[in-house]
């Protein structure tokens, strides 16, 4: 299994939602509001913001832990989805996961994902 962390512009959310319903077998997600930069930093850049000594730009974080045989398909539907072609588009991680439990039924692996 695998963890999909997918850094992007807020207003892509509704559309990049929409786009993961429709996979058979999506099990869950996290979203967070966060701030941060790339490697062009967020100084200068129009959307950026000052807080404390450093500038920042606002992001959606999307988190969703998925099993191997639709990492691709998913992080496929968010590339696609969350692109423009401009600088800022965000960022998507992969990372392995050693485990996964299911409070409710004390499942692990795959099938408590
Ligand atoms: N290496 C990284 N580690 C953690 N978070 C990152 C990393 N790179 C980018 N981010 C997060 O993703 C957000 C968007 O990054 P962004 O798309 O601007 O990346 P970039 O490296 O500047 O590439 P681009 O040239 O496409 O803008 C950043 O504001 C930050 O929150
Ligand atoms: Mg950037």
């Amino acid at each position: 299994m695998k963890e999909i962390k997918a850094i992007i512009r807020p207003f892509k959310l509704d559309e990049i939602i929409s786009e993961l319903h429709k996979i058979n077998g999506l099990p869950g997600l996290t979203i967070s509001e966060v701030k941060g930069f790339g490697r062009t930093k967020a100084k200068g850049v129009a959307d950026s913001f000052r807080d404390g000594l450093y500038s920042y730009v606002k992001k959606i974080k999307i988190e969703l832990v998925v099993a191997d045989s639709i990492v691709e398909k998913v992080v496929n539907k968010i590339r696609e989805t969350a692109y423009t072609g401009n600088p800022g588009d965000g960022k998507i991680f992969i990372i392995d996961v050693c485990d996964t439990i299911r409070v409710s039924t004390n499942e692990s692996g795959d099938k408590a994902i």
